[in-house]
């Protein structure tokens, strides 16, 4: 299957691509010269300095802990639309309202290349942050773009070739909250009672540094997993709140870990919202699973709850073979708990459960605040209107030869098969298969991949597979689990740009493996 493709190569950074391909005669040269500067016709509402940088961080009495992190300067704009916690590693909020046009100025100023991604933003190619765009130390790259995503809890991150994960995880990361007037009509809870949850896992020394990978090989095909929580950049977080609703925003900013989310009062999560805003109507369950770069939503009430209570969101166990069959946990390739797959004691591993957040209700409200029973209207897309819809693309997800593959293969640069070109303005169908291979050594091969497309959101078509109940399918996607031996497909609509995007699983080692593709929209 994999040799009878045919492979187009795009050139590299520089000025207009050339393809060199025997198929170039059917796909126009596209544009995927890197934004040049800044440009005079383009007015922005929001002008923001983002700058990548070195900094101490306090996080643990005593010393502070080194980290690469995003900090912001507005130079335009409304003062709401920059929000920077510089006692945080996290880079600033920034908040702005669909239909503001937004130019960011980033330099770069770590040790390293980089380049910045928009996570979920629908935005031309140049801007979207592909790794061919990266800039060295002291360089800038400025981003042009309108926002024209509905409202939605977006985020952004570092995007270079085989260092995503270590940049994520040494602190560049920030939310990007848009706004509209459909989510400000829903009649949910705002300004403070509106609150963003950044889930991150982190590992650290006896002298407050990050620690990361051991270099491993086992330990990066299941991803970095830390035996910490932070929120927000904070380790043992406690939510101070009023016997009332909030609606809290919560990011799964991890590298490799997913949590299955649930109260620890054993109420129902009330979800509002997922990667791209709210659903048409809330959503009851015991628990959710939310994988790296994923976001939830959700209506926190705690109007019953007396003062001075207390209560916690966590993450319960879970086994990531459950759809597989298998009984082991990834540590157990070797045998049970202390004996893990790196001979060391205690692994940590993705199914562990953890206290995510403590809530302490502080203060009484006597006001009552009624869940709304519709929040927005979603459109459903018909299957039926798919340009493929009779045969959908397929990927397959697969750990092969030490590395995460989709269809077999890994990311190469400016590469794109044909069966990954796309026309623009059509719906298609795609279908991910995560198969799995069952138990002992090859039940290694059986990872989660949480499966993220750029500059699209999609709405879920149908799941196959699944042994649980924790999924919000929904709304509208940017990032789908994709458990072992379950299949997904989407309906996604390739609108409005042109080029070159990325889709790849958002494990962040198995990105850095090569578990990234390019796919091509062409005119
Ligand atoms: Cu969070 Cu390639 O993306
Ligand atoms: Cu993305
Ligand atoms: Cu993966």
């Amino acid at each position: 299957m994999i040799n009878r493709r045919k492979f187009l190569h795009l050139t590299g950074t520089g000025a207009a691509g050339i393809l060199t391909s025997g198929l170039a005669s059917i796909i126009s040269a596209p544009d995927v010269g890197a934004a040049t500067g800044e440009n005079n016709k383009f007015n922005p509402d929001l002008d923001i300095d983002l700058i990548a940088r070195e900094s101490e961080i306090p996080i643990f009495p005593g010393k502070p802990t080194y980290a690469w992190t995003y900090r912001g300067n507005l130079i335009k704009g409304d003062h709401t639309s920059l929000i920077e916690n510089r006692s945080s590693y996290l880079g600033p909020t920034l908040q702005v309202k669909k239909g503001q046009k937004v130019r960011i100025r980033f330099t770069n100023d770590i040790p390293e290349e980089t380049i910045v991604h928009w996570h979920g933003l629908h935005v031309p190619a140049v801007m979207d942050g592909h790794p061919s765009y990266v800039i060295p130390r002291g360089e800038t790259y400025t981003y042009e773009f309108e926002v024209k995503n509905r409202a939605g809890t977006y985020w952004y991150h570092p995007h270079p070739h085989g260092r995503t994960g270590p940049q994520v995880y040494g602190g560049m990361a920030g939310l990007f909250l848009v706004s509209d007037e459909a989510d400000e009509a829903a009649g949910l809870p705002a300004g403070q009672y509106d609150i963003p949850l950044v889930i991150q896992d982190r590992s650290f020394d006896t002298d407050n540094q990050l620690m990361y990978l051991s270099g491993h090989m086992m330990e990066q095909m299941v991803g970095f997993l830390g035996d910490r929580i932070l929120v927000n950049g904070k380790p043992d977080y406690i939510l101070p709140v009023a016997t009332r609703p909030y609606r809290l925003r919560l990011l799964n900013g991890s590298n490799s870990r997913i949590y299955k989310l649930a109260w620890k009062d054993g109420r129902p999560l009330t979800v509002i919202g997922t990667d791209g805003g709210l659903l048409e109507k809330p959503v009851q369950k015991r628990y959710v699973m939310l994988a790296p770069a994923e976001r939830l939503e959700i209506w926190a009430d705690f109007s019953t709850y007396p003062v001075d209570s207390q209560t916690a969101l966590v993450s319960l166990p879970f086994d990531t073979n459950m759809a597989g069959g298998g009984r082991m946990r990834q540590r157990g390739m070797m045998g049970r708990r202390g004996s893990g797959m790196l001979g060391r004691e205690n692994d940590p591993s993705n199914g562990d459960p953890f206290t995510i957040f403590k809530v302490h209700v502080k203060t009484k409200e006597t006001e009552r605040y009624p869940l709304p029973d519709r929040l927005v209207r979603i459109p459903r897309y018909r299957p039926e209107a798919a340009v493929n819809f009779k045969q959908p693309r397929t990927f397959r997800l697969a750990m092969q030869h030490m590395s995460g593959v989709i269809n077999g293969r890994t990311f190469k640069m400016n590469e794109v098969a044909d069966d990954e070109v796309v026309r623009m303005g059509t719906l298609e169908q795609w279908g991910f298969v995560n198969d799995a291979r069952g138990m002992g050594m090859m039940g290694m091969m059986n990872q989660p991949h949480p499966m993220h497309l750029h500059g699209k959101q999609f709405q879920v078509l149908e799941r196959q597979g699944v042994a649980h109940d924790g999924y919000i399918d929904e709304g509208w996607k940017d990032t789908v689990l994709v458990m072992p031996g379950e299949r997904v497909r989407i309906l996604v609509r390739f609108d409005d740009y042109p080029g070159l995007f990325l889709y790849h699983c958002h494990n962040l080692e198995h990105e850095d493996m090569g578990m990234m593709r390019n796919y091509y929209v062409r005119q």
